[in-house]
């Protein structure tokens, strides 16, 4: 109070400023506010040898050989310890078969542990991280091999219990992946009560197992934040394709994903805008942690881009919450246990704007993805407008069957109005 009076001239006012004037320098000099945290939290990114990957099945061998060792007396499961958080079992970044990937019956035989339905848990501790790993998919069989041969000994190692779903788009109609994820989603979780489900392209093959395979307790997750096609880097700001994580709750938040993104494009800058609209943030792994390689390919037959994807995206903020997990409805034609994925097949209706019919012409090369940006291509968008259909859909099965059984309940065809 004596010091601190309030003529401009008093000799606290002076330190004052002299003092900001000091902190001023002190930040600038130190990088701004990055480099005053880094400086403050120790927060420094992570640094991997991306030059000298190990052998994606590293470890592993020693996982199959304690097997034996620790089947208890008949009945009695054996009281096991926590799994490590981090696992012991890492090895930071692994190599990536891109080409020629094994059979089916070779990636079962490097993965012994893995039950029919591509299913895991480690043998020796109790996992802390419970992973639904769903996967949208149409006649890619060679991604899939890829993908299996990578994922399981990747996910083993991080000693979590997951379980692979294959998510099939019956048909010949335009691919739709959001729709096919929320299938996903409800079908897993009629299975198992999961703590983490992960949205997977099934092209995608992560490079480092500190990515670890679960989820952020409050956020949605997008943890393909540097992939090879964009140089490493995050292509834009909000960018939620390629894989990503929810938790049951943060999914019914944000009502699921849209239904109505028929082919190519803009269903994950919708998700990321339902993310935002429903209150919560996206969250990331460090970049030298995030690293992706995709493989090349093609466009494929029957996912040419969406035309109305910027229509609907500027439509995002009306709409999530009438689209989503509440309007879901599809039809599970069948589920099968194979040996290294459950394959989920499902009918998801038609694209309203394009009724079934022969896929001939090749599909044009996809653009770099940025452009999906809504805001820059809108005229495109324009052109079609929107449109309404009658089509035919399928009321789904319950969110939850009683008994967690995997038996389809009853369906009833229903006639519904779609715009
Ligand atoms: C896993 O493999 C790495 C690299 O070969 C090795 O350094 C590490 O000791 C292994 N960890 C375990 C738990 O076997
Ligand atoms: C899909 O297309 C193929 C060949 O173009 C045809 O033989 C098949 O019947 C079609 N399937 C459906 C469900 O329409
Ligand atoms: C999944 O099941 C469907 C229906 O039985 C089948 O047509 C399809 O080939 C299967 N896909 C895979 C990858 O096993
Ligand atoms: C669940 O219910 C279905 C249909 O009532 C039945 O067929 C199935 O055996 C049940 N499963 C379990 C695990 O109880």
């Amino acid at each position: 109070m004596m010091c601190c009076g309030r003529s401009l001239d008093s000799p606290c006012t002076l330190a004052l400023l002299v003092g900001f004037q000091f902190a001023f320098v002190l930040y600038f000099s130190l990088g701004g506010f990055r480099g005053l945290v880094s400086v403050l939290v120790h927060s420094s990114e992570p640094e991997f040898d991306y030059s000298h990957p190990h052998d994606v099945y590293t470890n592993l061998s020693h996982l199959v050989a304690q097997l034996p060792h620790q089947t208890g007396p008949t009945g009695s499961a054996p009281q096991l310890k926590d799994c490590l958080v981090p696992s012991p079992l890492l090895v930071g970044p692994v190599s990536v078969r891109l080409t020629s990937p094994p059979s089916f019956e070779e990636i079962k035989e490097r993965n012994p542990l893995v039950k029919p339905g591509g299913r895991y848990r480690p043998p020796d501790c109790e996992p802390q991280h419970h992973t639904a790993i769903v996967v949208p998919y149409r006649n890619r069989q060679t991604h899939l091999r890829a993908l299996l041969y990578h994922l399981h000994p990747f996910l083993q190692r991080q000693q979590i219990h997951y379980s692979i779903y294959i998510v099939h788009q019956s048909g010949n109609s335009t691919f739709n992946r959001a729709k096919l994820l929320n299938v996903g989603v409800r079908e897993a979780l009629k299975e198992e009560d999961w703590s983490c489900i992960f949205l997977h392209d099934v092209d995608l093959l992560p490079e480092n197992d500190h990515n670890t395979y679960s989820c952020h307790p409050q956020y949605p997750t997008h943890l393909s934040v540097a992939m090879d096609k964009f140089r490493y880097r995050l292509p834009y700001p909000q960018y939620f394709g390629g894989v990503s994580a929810v938790t049951p709750d943060q999914y019914l938040k944000m009502n699921g994903f849209p239904n109505q993104y028929w082919g190519w494009g803009g269903e994950d800058d919708d998700i990321a805008a339902r993310v935002r609209l429903s209150g919560m943030k996206i969250v990331r792994p460090p970049v030298a942690v995030g690293h992706y390689k995709m493989i090349k390919h093609k466009g494929d037959q029957g996912n040419e881009q969406n035309p109305r994807r910027f229509d609907l995206l500027k439509r995002t903020r009306i709409n999530w919450h009438s689209d989503g997990l509440n309007s879901l409805t599809y039809e599970l034609l069948s589920k099968e246990l194979a040996p290294l994925y459950t394959n989920l097949s499902v009918n998801i209706g038609e694209d309203p704007r394009q009724p079934p019919r022969k896929v001939t012409s090749p599909n044009p090369e996809k653009p770099p993805h940025p452009a999906s940006k809504p805001n820059k291509k809108r005229a495109e968008g324009a052109v079609v407008g929107a449109v309404t259909t009658k089509a035919t859909k399928i009321e789904a099965a319950q969110w939850k069957s009683p008994n967690g059984s995997s038996v389809v309940t009853e369906k009833t065809a229903v006639k519904q109005e779609v715009g």
